[in-house]
């Protein structure tokens, strides 16, 4: 059975107890709405620890004011049903005071890896993901933290904090979930009308064709930028906000495929904004 714990003090000492004991502890930072792409997570938890700690917290700092953060998808009961049919051991759901106790002002900033797409969207927003992803790290002193490939600049970002800051915590990082169409998993997806959902295939879908033009020899940056760009043009209802074409684990731009790359996208589908990546060579 799921346990659950509210309070920082209470989780660290139940983590801290279990690596006392030599067991391996891996954490799951999420902000609930809970789908497949998360339970992934858990699933790589549970293969590689002895316990599995998941927090559940919308986190209100990586939110700029114009953002979802009010609507944002909330429903505890059923993430903790899927946290323990997954065999999650411990939930971690603290509040908001317990995050931020009144006249917190120290943030975490991890510096250039933070500035570029995500970060020139939203500037505010990695602030937020590293002040919180590293007093969770803090309060669950877990020996493995989990984290999506699907947020791609966030696992660079959260890389860059633990090297830089020497957090004694192994960062793990998944495969995208997607659903049978292609879109990726998210709990935003939840925003989209029937409509949407098909527009929004243009972002998956984008990718694979370029995909396949590299396959087919197509190594220019550029050019396959465009791939992407014209299909989400010819889809329509699709508003791109950055394609780019990476060094796989940095968020260094490059002009020709060379080495294993990423190709990144976010765009907005109505007022719902979604965001994918592949990774080629
Ligand atoms: P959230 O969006 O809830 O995602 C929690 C974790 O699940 C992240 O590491 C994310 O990359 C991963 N994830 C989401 N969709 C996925 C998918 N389709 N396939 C694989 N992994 C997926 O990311 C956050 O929350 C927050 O920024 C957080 C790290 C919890 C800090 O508040």
């Amino acid at each position: 059975p799921l346990e659950q714990f509210t309070t920082g003090e209470a989780v660290r000492l139940r983590v801290a107890a279990a690596r006392a004991e030599g067991k391996t502890v891996g954490l799951v930072p999420t902000m609930g709405a809970l789908h497949p792409g998360h339970l992934s997570l858990v699933e790589a938890s549970r293969g590689e620890c002895d316990f599995t700690v998941a927090s559940v917290f919308v986190n209100p700092t990586q939110f700029a004011p114009d953002e979802d953060y009010q609507r944002y998808p909330r429903d505890l009961e059923r993430d903790s049903e899927l946290l323990a049919a997954a065999g999650c051991d411990w939930i971690f759901t603290p509040s908001v005071e317990e995050m931020y106790p009144p006249g917190a002002g120290t943030t975490v900033d991890a510096g250039a890896v933070a500035a570029p797409l995500e970060g020139e969207q939203r500037p505010t927003h990695f602030r937020g993901v590293t002040t919180v992803v590293l007093k969770l790290m803090l309060l669950a002193p877990a020996d493995r933290a989990y984290f999506g490939r699907k947020d791609y600049q966030q696992t660079v970002v959260v890389r860059r904090m633990v090297r830089d800051l020497g957090v004694p915590i192994d960062v793990r990082v998944c495969p995208i979930v997607r659903e049978t169409g292609g879109l990726a998993m998210s709990s935003r997806n939840a925003y989209l009308s029937a409509d949407e959902r098909r527009r929004a295939l243009a972002l998956s879908q984008g990718l694979r064709l370029a995909e396949e033009s590299f396959s087919q020899g197509e190594h220019d940056a550029e050019k396959l930028r465009r791939v992407v760009l014209d299909h989400c043009a010819s889809t329509g209802g699709v508003q791109v906000e950055y394609v780019a074409l990476l060094a796989e684990g940095t968020v260094d731009p490059v002009a020709v495929v060379e080495g294993p790359t990423v190709i990144a996208i976010a765009a907005r589908v109505g007022k719902t904004r979604l965001i994918d990546n592949v990774t080629i060579g």
